[in-house]
C-alpha cells in the first residue's frame, strides 16, 4: 500500500551541540539526513517525501539531494519554530493521499517491514504509531522523592513514524492550530479528537540522534548491518 512521508527536518540540534544542523552529522560518511532519505527514496511504496528544511539551508539540502540521487522529494516548505509547526507546513503543500507518514529525520534506521505494518494499521484504523516497550523499571518522581512505581507492562517509549489517513491528520492538525495546542507528537493531536491510535511495535534500533553518545550507537548499527549484508 502506497503513502507519503513527511521529515520534519528544519530542527537546530542543540542537544547534539554540533554548532550545526545535527542531520549534516555523518554516519559513515553519509550524513545522517541522506541516511534516513535512502530508506524512502528505496521503498517502491512511498510514492513522494516532503521535507521541512531552515530557509538557509535549503540549497545546501538541495545539492546533498541531487548528489545522493535522492528523487523523490516533492516540496522542500519552510520549517517552522517548533516540530509540529515543521510538519504543519509540509502537510500544506500536500494534495490528498490516502496515507501520511511523519517521520523524524533524525531516525535513519526504521525498516521497510515497520513502515509497512504502520500503513497496513492506519489503513485498517486511521491512526498508528510504532514504539517499543520499556525496558527499565519505571517510577513517577516529585521533589527528588519517589511518588509510586508504575506498572511497567502499560509503559511504551513512542518514536516516529506515525501513520495516519489523510483526512485525519488534516482534521487533527487544523484543530490544534486552531485552539494553538502544542504537542509532542503527532498522535497527541489524533487523540485530543477522541480517535483511536494503534501501536505497532518497532525496534530498539530505531533510535533518534540526539546527543553525541547516539551517533556511536548509530555508527554501530550501520556497521552490524554491512556485516548481514555481506554475510
Ligand atoms: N525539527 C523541525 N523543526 C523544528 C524542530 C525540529 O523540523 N522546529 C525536526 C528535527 O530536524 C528532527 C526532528 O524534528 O529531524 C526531531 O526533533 P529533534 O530530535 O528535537 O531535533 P532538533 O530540534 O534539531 O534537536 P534539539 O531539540 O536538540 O535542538
Ligand atoms: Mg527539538
Amino acid at each position: 500500500m502506497q503513502y507519503e512521508v513527511v521529515l520534519p527536518a528544519a530542527g537546530s540540534g542543540k542537544r547534539m551541540g554540533a554548532g550545526q544542523n545535527k542531520l549534516f552529522l555523518k554516519l559513515l560518511e553519509k550524513p545522517i539526513l541522506i541516511h534516513t532519505l535512502e530508506v524512502f527514496q528505496q521503498d517502491p511504496s512511498c510514492t513522494g517525501i516532503w521535507l521541512a528544511v531552515k530557509p538557509e539551508e535549503r540549497s545546501y539540502i538541495q545539492e546533498m539531494l541531487e548528489q545522493f540521487k535522492i528523487t523523490k522529494v516533492r516540496g522542500l516548505p519552510d520549517g517552522g519554530a517548533e516540530r509540529q509547526h515543521s510538519v504543519h507546513s509540509c502537510m500544506k503543500g500536500m494534495q490528498q493521499v490516502d496515507i501520511v507518514l511523519v517521520h523524524d529525520a533524525a531516525r535513519p534506521f526504521i525498516t521497510h517491514d515497520i513502515i509497512a505494518n504502520l500503513v497496513q494499521n492506519a489503513h485498517e484504523f486511521g491512526a498508528a504509531i510504532a514504539g517499543v516497550r520499556a525496558k527499565d523499571t519505571m517510577k513517577k518522581v516529585r521533589n527528588g522523592v519517589i511518588e509510586e512505581t508504575v506498572d511497567r507492562d502499560s509503559l511504551w517509549m513512542i518514536q516516529t513514524p506515525q501513520a495516519f489517513q489523510f483526512d485525519l491528520i488534516v482534521e487533527a492538525e487544523d484543530v490544534a492550530e486552531k485552539v494553538g495546542f502544542l504537542g509532542t507528537d503527532e498522535a497527541m493531536l489524533v487523540e485530543r479528537l477522541g480517535h483511536t491510535v494503534h501501536i505497532v511495535e518497532s525496534n530498539y534500533e530505531n533510535v533518534k540522534m540526539t546527543t553525541q553518545e547516539d551517533l556511536i550507537f548509530g555508527e554501530a548499527i550501520l556497521r552490524k548491518r554491512a556485516l548481514q549484508i555481506n554475510e
